[in-house]
């Protein structure tokens, strides 16, 4: 346990998660069962999309939702909106500001990153900020909305259509977040995921999901998932390549149709999501009000919370301050920190800025990303507790004044 009064997360699993885990662990069935097919529909069905597939990070619903696309379009480019394969060396494009995790699966499959800038009013990577870095070999690109903000997704969406690319969401910090024109976060791309790490929207403790419309894309998410395995695939003939002259041997309950991963999760994790489903649109109004009253006690300060101008549709995973500069930043952690107010940097700030773009050449040949830097230097951010407490708030927006120099 945290010692901080306002830590960076809360523990929202109650009397009815901890009957759903007793339930489960009473009846023997523990392992990826019943109880993960039905969070799969219920989670399917909240986001009005055809298919959702529950793994056990958000990371591995990027690893296994942007294979599963990019396979797709490798083997059947008349199956993805592109309609063409996005192929080893192709570009795909991804705003500074994102999860590192994020750019594994990418340089898995050979492709290569490309970074564009962000608007700083939502930390969303924009059509403006997205067009400047596309170029002739880019063939995906990856909408990253940060920490609950919908901003300029519904319209990267069409930017991406109008150009023949394929658009993959990483809603792993919006679950809940919904567009101008009322879609949910998540149901833009061809495919999506979610994490359902502990601080986040809704939790499994670990845990992730990938949701997609499309019948072959989750079939090759299904086999990706589980080894490779033809268990749990839904269409016949889709991935029934003819393995040669001894397949008659082969025992069709251990069936292997592609090299896979297993990144599969439990009925025990998955009960824990069904029950917090059904309290998600609740939290999510508690987190906007408990967001608005921040936005309040910041106001007349130096101090910036982007989002700010969209409160009813966002979903506040946390609260983003951006600081006049890097010295008042400093001073706001610091008076925030000796307060009890626990602070981390916004997701990394700048990838670009991080060891690890040096890895691989990560870097190389990368456009200057102002905005991201912006949000390194000069950007922090706390935790949101969906079950709020009202004297911490109201202490909290006491140190959240200090912290502006106010
Ligand atoms: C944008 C984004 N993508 C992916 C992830 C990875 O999710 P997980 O921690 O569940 O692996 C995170 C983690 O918070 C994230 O913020």
């Amino acid at each position: 346990m945290t010692d901080y009064r306002v830590p960076l997360a809360y523990n929202t699993l109650g009397d009815a998660e901890m009957a759903a885990a007793h339930e489960v662990l009473e009846s023997g069935r523990l392992t990826q069962g019943a109880r993960v097919a039905r969070f799969e529909r219920e989670f399917a069905d909240w986001h009005g999309a055809k298919h959702a597939i529950f793994v056990n990070s958000g990371s591995s619903a990027n690893l296994v939702g942007i294979e599963a696309l990019v396979q797709l379009s490798r083997l059947r480019p008349d199956l993805v909106p592109s309609g063409r394969p996005c192929a080893p060396g192709d570009e795909v494009v991804i705003q500074g500001l994102n999860w590192p995790s994020t750019l594994k699966p990418l340089m898995n499959l050979g492709l290569k990153p490309v970074f564009c800038d962000i608007d700083p009013a939502s930390l969303n990577a924009s059509v403006e900020t997205l067009a400047a870095a596309v170029t002739e070999r880019t063939r995906m690109v990856i909408a990253v909305p940060v920490l609950g903000n919908p901003t300029h997704v519904a319209e990267l969406a069409d930017y991406c259509a109008a150009n023949d690319l394929l658009l993959f969401e990483d809603a792993c910090e919006s679950m809940g977040a919904v567009t101008t024109g009322g879609a949910r976060i998540g149901t833009l791309g061809s495919a999506s995921a979610f994490s359902f790490y502990f601080s986040h929207h809704l939790t499994t403790i670990e845990g992730g999901m990938i949701l997609t419309d499309s019948d072959e894309l989750a079939d090759m998410a299904y086999a990706l998932r589980a080894h490779g395995w033809s268990r749990n695939l839904q269409l016949d003939g889709f991935l029934d390549f003819d393995s040669g002259e001894e397949s008659g041997a082969i025992d069709p309950r251990f069936c292997f149709v592609l090299p896979g991963y297993n990144v599969r999760s439990t009925d025990l994790n998955a009960a824990l999501g069904s029950v917090q489903l059904t309290r998600l649109a609740d939290m999510v109004d508690a987190r906007r009000t408990v967001a608005q009253g921040r936005i309040d006690a910041l106001n007349g300060t130096a101090v910036r919370v982007p989002g700010a101008n969209i409160i009813d549709r966002h979903s506040w995973m946390t609260t983003p301050l951006l600081f006049p500069d890097r010295d008042a930043r400093d001073r706001g952690r610091d008076a925030l920190e000796a307060d009890g107010v626990e602070t981390r940097p916004i997701i990394v700030g700048n990838v670009l800025r991080h060891p690890l773009a040096r890895m691989l050449g990560l870097a190389d040949h990368q456009r200057p990303l102002p905005e991201c830097d912006g949000v390194f230097k000069r950007g922090l951010m706390i935790g949101l507790n969906p079950q709020p407490d009202a004297g911490d708030e109201a202490f909290l927006h006491e140190a959240l004044r200090r912290s502006a120099g106010a």
